[in-house]
């Protein structure tokens, strides 16, 4: 049996309205393995986000533990959830979240010169170019390194996003509802690029609201009354 990469235990997460409460997770309980690829599906609300992004340490749950490669996050120092966030994670968004100021292959290198001093970033910037590059034109982008991002369709944007989460080679490729603003065709594109990676070995978390978008996956789990049900 491989390793679990990732573990939430007992997790419990509500939303303060003013006077009411909205319970998220309910001693949620999730347990992905090492190479795996699973789709989280739940209704819109379930609060299948909330669950994705505490997995990514984006946010805090209320009480629960969430352990990586058997460590507890809740033991890390802030540096040490600095470089989990981005070198041990990748995230990839429904609205894809580029920079539209910066062209294509800045957008994917962007994550790589964060953990870098500036002496250090002018040190590696040419790999950074090279390995950026080497993800856009695996992904069919060779020819739109200097475009920026609104000059791209909503497919090309999504893999320039999935190019740049891939950048820091992290353990974990984290995605919401990636679909979800595509439309039928092309996001199974997107899907088939997630098998692709995942049959080299990558582990995808991915969360949609939708079953045959979910059927893609290795397995599927169902996010219920904020826990997981089987
Ligand atoms: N920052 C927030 N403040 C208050 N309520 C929130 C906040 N984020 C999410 N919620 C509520 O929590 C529930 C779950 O949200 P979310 O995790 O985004 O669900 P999903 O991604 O499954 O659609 C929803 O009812 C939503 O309205
Ligand atoms: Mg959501």
């Amino acid at each position: 049996m491989s390793k679990s990469i990732i573990k939430a235990a007992g997790l419990f997460k509500s939303y303060k309205m003013g006077a009411t409460s909205v319970d998220v997770l309910r001693g949620l309980e999730l347990t992905i393995k090492k190479g795996e690829f699973v789709a989280i599906i739940g209704s819109s609300g379930s609060g299948k986000s909330t669950l994705l992004h505490i997995l990514g340490s984006l946010d805090r749950p209320d009480s629960g533990d969430v352990f990586f490669d058997d460590e507890n996050l809740n033991g890390f120092s802030s540096r040490r959830l600095n470089k989990f966030r981005n070198k041990e994670v990748g995230f990839v968004f429904q609205f894809y979240h580029l920079l539209d100021e910066l062209d294509v292959l800045e957008n994917v290198y962007l994550p790589s010169m964060v953990s870098r001093s500036i002496i250090g970033w002018f040190g590696f910037k040419t790999q950074a170019r090279q390995r950026a590059a080497g993800l856009l034109e695996r992904f069919g982008l060779a020819d739109r390194l200097t475009h920026k991002p609104y000059q791209l369709s909503g497919g090309e944007r999504q893999r320039v996003a999935i190019a740049r989460a891939l950048m820091n080679e992290p353990q974990v490729l984290l995605a919401d509802e990636p679909t979800g603003n595509l439309d039928w065709q092309t996001g199974n594109d997107i899907l088939n690029v997630f098998t692709e990676l995942n049959k080299a070995g990558q582990t995808i978390i991915m969360v949609t609201h939708d079953q045959r978008i979910a059927q893609k996956a290795g397995r599927v789990i169902t996010l219920v009354d904020g826990r997981i049900t089987d």
